[in-house]
């Protein structure tokens, strides 16, 4: 039998067991065991409570931590919404953008995502496992366990199956999960001469198939905005995706609105970005199973407005903060530091924060992570303080002190 390791004694240990999915949250909801202690059995929470009677039942578990230490332990985060699989750089971009040209006026020039397709075509699959593996080693110095990775920067079929074979690949030599989503249809490349249309066909008839026949993922995203994908030419590519078994997830309401009625109809498991959704829109997520995902790096890297989350949260939506970490809108990829911010702005409790990239984010993705509770992976983090709500006041500064994946603790 394996050794048992008691984790603890933690000053605060915040579950986030059985809250709600959808809508407010007041820091009083939230469940925190005081001096509480988490007992894994090779990569399984088994037991999680108080720290002493934990120490008396499981006499023989090995205890890691110093009990005079300052620790608060939290799920480790989620990031649902990721373009880490990237090469090159785009500090032009970023030089252009602030000297006042928009994103899409660089994107209408043959800039922008198109640049970073140039590079990542010309990387070979080891480079990319290579660069993944770095963007994921710094997100998990951050505590993030669980992360989202899209393809998108190949748009043409060999680079696209280039792209998900290497996050596949990368999954195996990482602590961190990695969730592949499918983004051929982030723009029409400016080298492909035929339409929209046609480009979404290819998409469907040539590289589908692939991907189901190598099982290289589930998910699948789209780009609805002015310059990429109309509302019309993505309803219909969504649905013949789930036809497929995909579940579907969109990148909506960005600079122009339309997208996010259009994910809710189709049923997306989740629409991301919505830095321009109305009170109209925002009440539509009252009962759909649609997450709503704001990204703040990108509302920060573009200096955009922020997704309305404290509209979303008021209409019970179910709201999940990622990084979208990217070369062009969000190359900040700082999780906590985005979702501080965001909260500041938007007057989101911090158990709102916290719900947003743990359990939630989880939700976007359909998974179960996010959440401590007997029987689950072990996957949380620690950081020294002995209030929860630190975390955020400290807007990043507070790093964590370790971080448990299964039977692995690694110090950071
Ligand atoms: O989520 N908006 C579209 N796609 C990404 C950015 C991609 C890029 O600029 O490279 C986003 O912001
Ligand atoms: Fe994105």
């Amino acid at each position: 039998m394996e050794q048992a390791i008691l984790y603890g004694p933690f000053k605060e240990l915040v579950t986030m067991h059985a809250l709600p999915l959808h809508g407010a949250l007041k820091d009083e909801e939230l469940p925190i065991i005081k001096n509480g202690g988490i007992v894994v059995e090779g990569s399984e929470i088994i037991a999680i409570g108080d720290y002493e009677v934990l120490s008396e039942t499981y006499k023989a578990a090995y205890c890691l931590l110093n009990e005079e230490e300052n620790l608060v332990a939290v799920p480790a985060f989620v990031d649902c919404h990721t373009h880490i699989c990237w090469a090159g750089d785009r500090t032009n971009d970023y030089a252009l953008r602030v000297a006042g040209k928009s994103y899409l006026e660089i994107a209408k020039a043959g800039g922008g995502i198109m640049d970073t397709v140039i590079e990542t075509r010309k990387a070979s699959q080891s480079e990319l496992v290579e660069i993944i593996l770095n963007h994921a080693d710094t997100l998990l110095d951050q505590g993030i366990a669980t992360v989202e990775v899209k393809s998108g920067y190949g748009l043409e079929i060999e680079s696209e199956l280039k792209m998900l074979r290497a996050i596949k690949e990368a999954n195996e030599h990482t602590l961190v999960d990695l969730i592949p989503t499918f983004l051929g249809a982030h723009i029409k490349p400016k080298d492909y001469d035929g339409s929209h249309e046609e480009y979404l066909t290819i998409l469907l008839e040539e590289v589908v198939p692939v991907i189901e026949n190598e099982k290289l993922c589930t998910r699948a995203d789209i780009f609805v905005e002015e310059g990429a994908f109309d509302v019309e030419l993505a309803r219909n590519y969504a649905k013949k995706m789930q036809e497929r078994g995909f579940d579907i997830t969109m990148h909506v309401d960005q600079f122009n609105a339309g997208g996010a009625r259009m994910a809710i109809e189709v049923g997306s498991v989740s629409a991301d970005h919505l830095e321009c959704t109305d009170s109209e829109t925002a009440k539509l997520f009252t009962n759909s199973g649609t997450v709503a995902v704001a990204l703040p790096g990108a509302s920060l890297g573009l200096g955009m407005q922020f997704t309305p989350c404290r509209d979303l949260l008021d209409n019970d939506a179910c709201v999940a903060i990622a990084t979208d970490w990217n070369p062009g809108s969000a190359p900040m990829g700082d999780l906590i530091t985005q979702a501080a911010l965001l909260g500041a702005s938007e007057k989101l409790s911090i158990s709102e924060t916290l719900a947003a990239i743990t359990y939630r984010a989880a939700q976007a993705l359909r998974i179960d992570a996010g959440v401590i509770h007997e029987g689950a992976k072990a996957k949380f983090t620690a950081f020294s303080t002995n209030d929860y709500r630190s975390i955020f006041y400290h807007q990043g500064k507070l790093k964590p002190k370790f971080t448990v994946i299964g039977d692995e603790c690694i110090e950071h």
